[in-house]
This record gives structure tokens, sequence and C-alpha cells, in this order.
């Protein structure tokens, strides 16, 4: 659905399938560690042998207080039609920034039949996905004033600009400079005053970085001859960041912005000479053959690799911010590698290091890791910029018996070699799928957000769906991916080797297979599935103090006719599996951010493409729809998730009986 592309379009790439059936690798995934109630077992989902005891019993007692606290009434999800937003008894949610609101006092005020690329650039832009809250002062943990920065993924300009042909685009100058300037990402001032959320446009930090401000690179592809174009000899004066999804928050109070489908603003692949190495590497990434979707190649010659081949190879980067330092030029980091980055997450590791988890989302793709040389230094701030520059990247293998290993993507280690076409560290990072494909990481189920909990200290991979999964001569079933024509997407739990986040080895898990509950091929952890919400196609993640997961989802309107929501599920305890709906979203839009302030009072989601698909008005009640970040918190300020008067069934708990 839509014009472009939450949903993946590369084409997929062939590898024989193993032949084997959903049940027997779910047999031999879910059977190690986890357990399936009585209930379940008539399932398909039978397992072969005794494993780990859990849940056998229930009461009416109330759960004892170590449980997740999470208390919200369960939401129904709504009709893929339903034009506006849903939230629990006792809550509330209010769209506080969209789409052309001006971000500084100068800024014109939007006018959707008359919007231009200059105003654009000042005021917020389209399709919000990354949302961040940075509390003000820098190094505190305000929760009622801060500093947001959010991405601005892509543009739908079919939705923008009234009589857009879709079918046959031939845009205007200016509405290609406007899409330009809604891309990127934007900071702006917020603050809560009596309860709500407002944005201050006067803040002297807001602004616009587009697809035309100036950037720079560092780390080991910065200024090789890859990144050299027409118009820069250096290979570090680069113009702008593109399709922004998701994010992370460094410990220093950074943003690091993805760029994922990076591919699709360029064009003419397909008339590169065959023998020139650049075609082969630009198909690898999906570059189109022919005319991009949007034309921007028809005004901007950057954009047609017949006249810059070198430009794609400046995209694809994760991209540091400093939301603080208006001053600070944005730095693409090409230690971390070059794909199609659905965000990258950070946490620092038990001896200082820093681990920085990554996704390309793209079908049969790749997870990613990358550990710091150096260490986090809390007492200075600016110490801490160089650290992404130096440090080992690693691609997952996720092995069939629950273990897997990072493997270190090292010029000259293993394959990455001169007889392979690896001539530096640069080539390796430019060309990051072609290494993976070398070392043989496991080809995923599209990874979206990938995140640690900072309860437990597992990590969490969303995998969002793969529908090509174990298709014609693509890739099989395996034990990490273990559905055919993965439709609804799945979520993995891995957990370091001694919960060291350096660590190159690891163990996982399947933590939910997502889809309606009544399907056999579902699972939530073991929890009874007559108990949860049907979810589909997990993308952002996020975590509140007590180490929940919520999870946003982007396609709901596709696999299950219901619009995409947001939902929690403790990963601990006696409600381990226990997903409900807590949010739903609005007629054709995706659910992303979440965000919570730093004590989960506030809970920011960013509502993307509104109106792709169905018909929508939201929010203002008139046309174009406005993406827009949406604030929900309880009505009487309390934590949001655990106002409410939800009582899950009390289950009791039996030691393990076989491992
Ligand atoms: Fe932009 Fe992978 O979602
Ligand atoms: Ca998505
Ligand atoms: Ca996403
Ligand atoms: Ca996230």
């Amino acid at each position: 659905m839509g014009f472009l592309d939450h949903e993946d379009h590369e084409p997929v790439r062939s590898t024989n399938g193993r032949g084997e059936t959903f049940q027997s690798i779910v047999e031999r995934r879910l059977s190690r560690r986890s357990f399936l109630k009585g209930a379940a077992v008539a399932s398909a989902i039978v397992l072969a042998s005794p494993v780990v005891g859990r849940v056998i019993a229930e009461t009416d007692d109330e759960l004892p207080a170590d449980a997740s606290g999470l208390r919200f009434e369960t939401i129904e999800g709504q009709s893929k039609d339903t034009d506006g937003t849903l939230v629990p008894p006792g809550y509330t949610a209010i769209p506080f920034i969209r789409w052309g609101d001006p971000l500084t006092p100068d800024a014109p005020e939007f006018d959707p039949n008359n919007q231009t690329g200059a105003a654009q650039a000042q005021q917020f832009g389209y399709n919000c996905d990354f949302v961040g809250f940075l509390p003000l002062p820098v190094g505190s943990d305000n929760s009622s004033e801060g500093l947001m920065v959010v991405n601005h993924e892509y543009t739908n300009p079919e939705l923008m600009f009234e009589g857009y042909n879709e079918e046959e685009p031939n845009p205007t100058q200016e509405q290609v400079d406007v899409e330009l300037a809604a891309h990127g990402v934007s900071v702006v001032q917020v603050g809560l005053a009596s309860g709500s959320w407002t944005y201050d446009r006067t803040g002297t930090a807001n602004r616009r970085y587009t697809a035309t401000s100036p950037m720079t690179a560092s780390g080991p592809a910065a200024g090789s001859d890859w990144f050299k174009t027409s118009t820069d000899e250096t290979g570090l004066d680069i113009s702008g960041t593109l399709n922004n999804c998701a994010a992370g928050k460094t410990p220093w109070g950074t943003v690091v912005t993805a760029e994922e489908n990076f591919h699709q603003y360029f064009a003419n692949n397909s008339l590169l000479d065959d023998e020139d190495p650049i075609k082969a590497i630009h198909d690898r990434y999906g570059i189109p053959d022919e005319s991009s979707s949007r034309r921007w190649e028809d005004f901007y010659d950057r954009f047609d690799v017949t006249k810059e081949p070198n430009e794609p190879f400046r995209f694809g980067w994760a991209v540091e911010i400093d939301p603080y330092d208006p001053d600070f030029v944005p730095v693409k980091r090409t230690a971390i590698g070059r794909y199609r980055h659905e965000a990258q997450t950070f946490v620092v590791t038990d001896n200082g290091q820093v681990a920085v988890y990554s996704g390309d989302d793209a079908r049969f793709e790749y997870v990613y890791k990358f550990v710091t040389a150096g260490s986090y230094n809390p007492e200075d701030r600016t110490a801490n910029l160089g650290l992404l520059d130096e440090g080992v990247l690693y691609v997952a293998r996720f092995d069939d018996d629950g273990t897997g290993e990072w493997m270190p993507l090292v010029y000259g280690e293993g394959p990455l070699t001169e007889e392979n076409g690896f001539t530096s560290q640069a080539d390796v990072m430019v060309k990051t799928r072609q290494a993976g494909d070398l070392l043989g990481a496991t080809k995923m189920d599209r990874p979206e957000d990938i995140e640690t909990n900072p309860v437990n200290k597992k990590v969490y991979i969303a995998l969002t769906n793969n529908t090509r999964r174990a298709v014609e001569d693509n890739p099989g079933v395996d034990a990490a991916n273990p559905r055919p024509e993965n439709a609804n997407g799945h979520i993995i739990e891995l957990t370091e080797t001694d919960d060291d986040h350096a660590a190159t080895t690891f163990a996982w898990e399947i933590f939910m297979l997502c889809g309606n509950p009544e399907d056999e091929d579902t699972f939530f952890a073991g929890f009874p599935k007559e108990e949860v919400s049907a979810i589909a196609n997990p993308d952002n993640i996020t975590f509140d103090n007590k180490g929940n997961l919520w999870i946003a989802t982007d396609g709901q309107p596709r696999t299950l006719d219901i619009n995409d929501g947001l939902f929690a599920v403790p990963v601990s305890g006696p409600e381990r599996g226990l997903l409900r709906q807590f949010f739903s979203s609005v007629a054709g839009s995706e659910v992303c951010g979440p965000e919570f302030t730093p004590d989960d009072t506030s809970l920011f989601v960013a509502v993307q493409h509104p109106g792709d698909g169905e018909d929508s008005v939201w929010p203002d009640g008139e046309k174009p729809p406005r993406p827009s970040v949406v604030a929900i918190r309880a009505d009487n300020g309390g934590r949001v998730g655990e106002e409410g008067d939800f009582q899950p069934t009390q289950r009791i708990f039996l030691p393990m009986v076989n491992r």
C-alpha cells in the first residue's frame, strides 16, 4: 500500500531453502527453554520433550507486588478506517506538534496550498519516526522540559500536494524542494505545563536538518575515494541526510540518526557500464535501475548515478547530531557500517566501552553490533565525541541450537581480503552487506528496532515481516526465522554471554511470534494466548523503567485489518508474555517513537503517514492529514501504563523440570 517504502521493495536474493517445516523449527527452538501451557500444547506447536516448568496453575488471587505494574485496561484494535487515536480509560492522547508547524519566530505558518522549500526548512518535517526526549538542562533527568529530536523519514507527495500524479510522477521544482526540506531531523524545545505538552517556537536550540544541510563524515570510509564526487574532492563535504527512520540516544546525550532506505532516491543504475564495479555494489544495495519514484534526479544531478556514481556511498550511515549544540555539524560515523540502518541503540558495557546494536531493515539482511575501542567518559561530555570512530563492527550468526556469534567485519581477517574485493577497512564499511555475505551471517526477516532492556540487560530484536521467506528460491526457514511467508513478524530475545554487551557470543530465543493469537503459529513467551492482544509487524520498541517492553507496529492494516498500535508486554515475572494493546493509531498510519520521559509519566508516539491507503483528515479535521507527535499522559499524572484497574489472573510457578 502507499507510495513508498515502509514495506521493503528490494528484489530478494537466492539461496535454496532447507525445506524445514514451521512445526519442526518451532519445536526445536521453543522447546529448549520456554514453556507452553497445557492448552497451547493442543495447538500445532507441540513440544517434543519436557521443558522448563513455568505457569501451570492459576488462582483468582491478586498478583504479587513484584509484577510488571502494568494496570491499564486493554483496548481493542480498531478497524482500519478509524480516523482517530484511542487510549485506555484514564489516559489522554494529544497531538502537539504537526507537519508544517513553524519552529522559529520567523518561520511562516503552515499553508499546504502555497508551501515552499524555504518555508518547509523552518517548519516541522513530514513523516515523523524516531522521537527522542533529551532533558534540559543537559545531563539532568528533568521530565517536564527538554529538547525533542524527531526524524522525518520520507515524504508522501501524493498526500502532501493536491493533484500530485502518483502514477506518473512529474513533480515541479518547488514540490521537490519542499520534499528535500521535509526530510531530515527536527530539534525543538518542548515543555509540560498544566498537564499538557507544548513546543516552544522561541527555543534557541530549535532547528532543522534536511536533505541539503551541510554534514561531514568520520571513520574508515570518510574522505576515501568512495566519498569523492565532482563537487567534493575532499569526500567530507556532504549534502544532507536521507530516510532517517529510527535512531538512538548516546550515553553522552547526542542522537545518532539512521539512514534507512536511502537507495530509493537515486536513479539509473542500469545505465552504468556492466564492467563498472560500482554498478554491482549499487545493485546489492537496491539502487533503482531506472527512474526513481520521486524523480528528484530530474532537478538535481547528484541523484542520477550516471552523473554522480559515488553519491549513494555518502548515504546509508549512522549520523551523529548534538541536540544541545546548534553549531555541531552532523557527522556520518562510517565505522558503524553502511546498510539500511533502521536505528542504532547504545549501551555502556561492563568495562566502560559502548555497544551499538543495529539492524539492516530489508528482507534477508543482517543484525549488527559495533563495540567502541575506547571507553565512555561520564565526566567529560565532549571527550566522547570521537568514540564512535574506532572499534569493531560485528555481524550476527544465529545458530539453530540457540547460541550465536558476533563475527568481526575487519579488513584482512577471514574472507575480507583483496581476493574477495576488499583492500581496506573503508571497503569493508562501504560494502558492509557483501562482507556479511562472505562471513555467513544469518539472513533475517527484516530487522527493525533493536534495544537493550535496562533491567534484565537482554537485547530485543523486532523482525517486522518477510513474506518472501521460503518462497520460490529464496532462503527457507531457520531457527531464528521460523515461519515461511512470515507476514506478521516476530521478536527475538538475545542474552549476551555473561550479560556482557561486549561479548562475541550469545544465547537467543524466540520471545514472540506475532499474529492473531487464535492462529496456531503464534507464540507469546508461553503466556496463555486467550489472554493476549493480537499484534503484527513489530517495528519500534522501547522499555519503561520496570523493564516492560513497549512495541509499536507498522503494517497491521494489511495483516490484521486493524490500525497500527502500541502494545506493552512484561518480559519477566508471572506476566511474561502478557501482551496488551495500549494505543491505537489513525487511518493509514504507522506508529513510531515510542519514547518515555525519564520518570515514565509521559509517553510520546509519532503518528507517521496518516491517510496512506485509508482516508484521513487527522489531526485537524481537514486535508491534508498531518504526521504528528502525540503526547500520552495518565489523567492523574501517574506513570503511563500503571494507572487502571486491570488485574491479571494469578499464575503459580513450578520449578524447572528439565533443561
Ligand atoms: Fe523505516 Fe524499517 O522502518
Ligand atoms: Ca517498518
Ligand atoms: Ca521502522
Ligand atoms: Ca526504540
